[in-house]
């Protein structure tokens, strides 16, 4: 088992700021400004047309540092390349975003660094969208916006007014206070609750090199874990196997097996609150063979004993924090979620129907959430969506109890 909290932690709120080819990058040293006057640290990346209307000297001059232009420029690379940029961000914010941007975003482009950036990268992406006005009204351009929400990109604005082509309607970006008051704003719904997560597969061992597993990616259970300490919350998260890593100030604790994800959840309590989106093992094999298990041409046969239900054990805890469950369901999905739900004494349970193409290690699911009197339909949109929404409904429910 291995334990670290996210070195961000003590860290200010990280914004890379994106510039994109619009007559509003004039503002955009004042939304720099008004960024690090709220504490965060800032770094600027710009595409080459953004540098027709505003220079990397003025940018590098109110954010401090070198501003990032090229993908291509090994000297540039040599210091913070674009993977460590993108990976350094916990936020990214493009301001102006022009049409030509949003459709690049997308279609997943990464034709420059800013782009590259975008797509390499886990931090949440505001869009400050700035053009004109028949341009915004454009299917293409509302298509492309309705893409990236999807996805889980939130748009600030445009406003209306009096545009630089001379024309009235919406297509100005936002005043730079008003986009850094929402960057920075940060819900403190779940402030003082400490919160116990835990995500992705088990790996139940059968030999030195082979296991038993599933196919959870970690991403719900991160998302949720970040949603979360994004409402304020203080969250632990208790990972199973899994390629990710955590944003700011996420208390991680590394696990291989079930018994391991049990105890680590254990030595957690007491929490307000434990929500369980691990897909823990329900079975390990009777024994682990300390050599690798040698084909013999024979049919072989798996004993296999069943693991600890962390999920039903937590419940019947007293007293027990707010206990949050996911149903997994190929089938009846909302009625089997309810059956869980009822035999596990839960608060809350999130159900999504799982299969080839969905559920497990996809970048969107679609969810809906019961208690014993209630339920709210989610929708389906990105991991990162759906987690923020689950996050609401668990605050007002935890209020309610
Ligand atoms: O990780 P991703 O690729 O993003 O995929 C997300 C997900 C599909 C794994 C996630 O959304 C999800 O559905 N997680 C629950 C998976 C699961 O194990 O479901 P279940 O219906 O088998 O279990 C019901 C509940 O009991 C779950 O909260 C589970 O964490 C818990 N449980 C199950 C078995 C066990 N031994 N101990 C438990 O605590």
């Amino acid at each position: 088992m291995s334990r670290n909290v996210s070195e961000k932690a003590e860290t200010p709120r990280r914004v890379l700021v994106g510039v994109s080819a619009g007559i509003a990058a004039y503002k955009t040293p004042e939304l720099v400004r008004r960024l690090r006057e709220r504490g965060c640290e800032v770094r600027v990346a710009m595409t080459r047309g953004a540098k027709e209307f505003i220079t990397p000297l003025t940018l590098q001059a109110v954010s401090g540092h070198r501003v990032h232009e090229t993908l291509l420029d090994v000297e540039a690379e040599a210091g913070m390349g674009h993977i460590e940029l993108a990976r350094w961000a916990d936020d990214i914010v493009v301001a102006p975003a022009t049409a030509d941007l949003l459709a690049r975003l997308a279609a997943g482009m990464a034709d420059d660094l800013l782009t590259t950036a975008v797509l390499a990268s886990r931090a949440r992406l505001w869009l400050a969208p700035a053009m004109n006005h028949v341009m915004w009204d454009h299917p293409a351009v509302r298509q492309n916006i309705a893409t990236l929400e999807q996805r889980g990109a939130r748009t600030l604005g445009p406003g209306s007014g009096s545009q630089a082509c001379g024309e009235e309607g919406y297509g100005r970006m936002l005043a730079p206070g008003e986009i850094a008051d929402a960057v920075t704003a940060g819900s403190e719904a779940l402030a003082g609750k400490r919160f116990v997560v835990t995500a992705g597969p088990t790996y139940e061992a059968l030999d030195p090199v082979r296991f038993i597993g599933n196919r959870s990616s970690g991403r719900m259970g991160f998302a949720v874990a970040e949603a979360l300490a994004e409402a304020g919350a203080e969250v632990t998260l208790i990972a199973g196997p899994v390629h990710l890593s955590a944003r700011g100030g996420i208390e991680r604790i590394d696990v291989r097996t079930a018994a391991e994800m049990r105890d680590a959840v254990m030595a957690q309590l007491p929490a307000d609150a434990f929500v369980s989106v691990a897909a823990v093992a329900d079975y390990r094999p009777a024994s682990r063979s300390d050599e690798k298990i040698k084909r013999s041409g024979e049919s072989m046969q798996l004993e296999l004993v069943p693991n600890p239900d962390i999920l039903r054990e937590v419940a019947g805890l007293s007293p027990r924090p707010f206990v949050v469950g996911f149903a997994a369901e190929t089938s009846d999905v909302g009625e089997n979620a309810r059956a869980k739900l009822e035999a596990k004494s839960l608060d809350l349970i999130a159900a999504n129907r799982v299969g080839d193409d969905c559920g497990f290690d996809a970048g969107e699911n679609a969810l809906v959430v019961y208690s014993s009197d209630r339920e709210w339909d989610l929708g389906s949109a990105s991991k990162t969506a759906l987690a923020e929404k689950l996050v609401s409904v668990i605050a007002e429910q935890m209020e309610n109890a």
